[in-house]
C-alpha cells in the first residue's frame, strides 16, 4: 500500500524507464498502468499501440519498442 496514496507510482529502474516516464504520463497519470496486472508481453505491445492508433500518443516505433520492452521487464509475468 501507497504511505502517499496521492504520490506518482515508483517503477523499478530499468532500461527504458526514462521514457517510459516521459511518455505514458503525458495523457494520464501513471497510475493507469502501476493499477494494471501484470499482463503478457502481446497484451503490452496492444497496449502501446492502442495509445498511438487510437489516441494519437505521440511516439515513434522505436521508442514504443522501448517502452513496451520495459513493461514487459517489469510489469509482466515471464
Ligand atoms: C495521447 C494521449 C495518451 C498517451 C501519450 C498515453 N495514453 Fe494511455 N490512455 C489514453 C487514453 C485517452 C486512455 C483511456 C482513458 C479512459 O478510458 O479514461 C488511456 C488508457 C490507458 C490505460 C488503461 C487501459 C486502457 O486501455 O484504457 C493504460 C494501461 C494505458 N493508457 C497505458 C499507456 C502507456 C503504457 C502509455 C505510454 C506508451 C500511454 N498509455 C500513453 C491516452 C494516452
Amino acid at each position: 500500500m501507497d504511505l502517499y496514496p496521492d504520490a506518482p507510482p515508483s517503477f523499478p529502474e530499468h532500461e527504458g524507464k526514462g521514457l517510459f516516464i516521459s511518455y505514458c504520463a503525458i495523457c494520464h497519470s501513471l497510475k493507469y498502468i502501476s493499477t494494471q496486472p501484470d499482463f503478457p508481453a502481446k497484451t503490452w505491445e496492444a497496449e502501446v499501440n492502442k495509445m498511438i492508433i487510437k489516441y494519437h500518443a505521440p511516439i515513434d516505433s522505436a521508442t514504443a519498442k522501448i517502452i513496451t520492452t520495459y513493461l514487459v521487464a517489469v510489469k509482466s509475468k515471464h
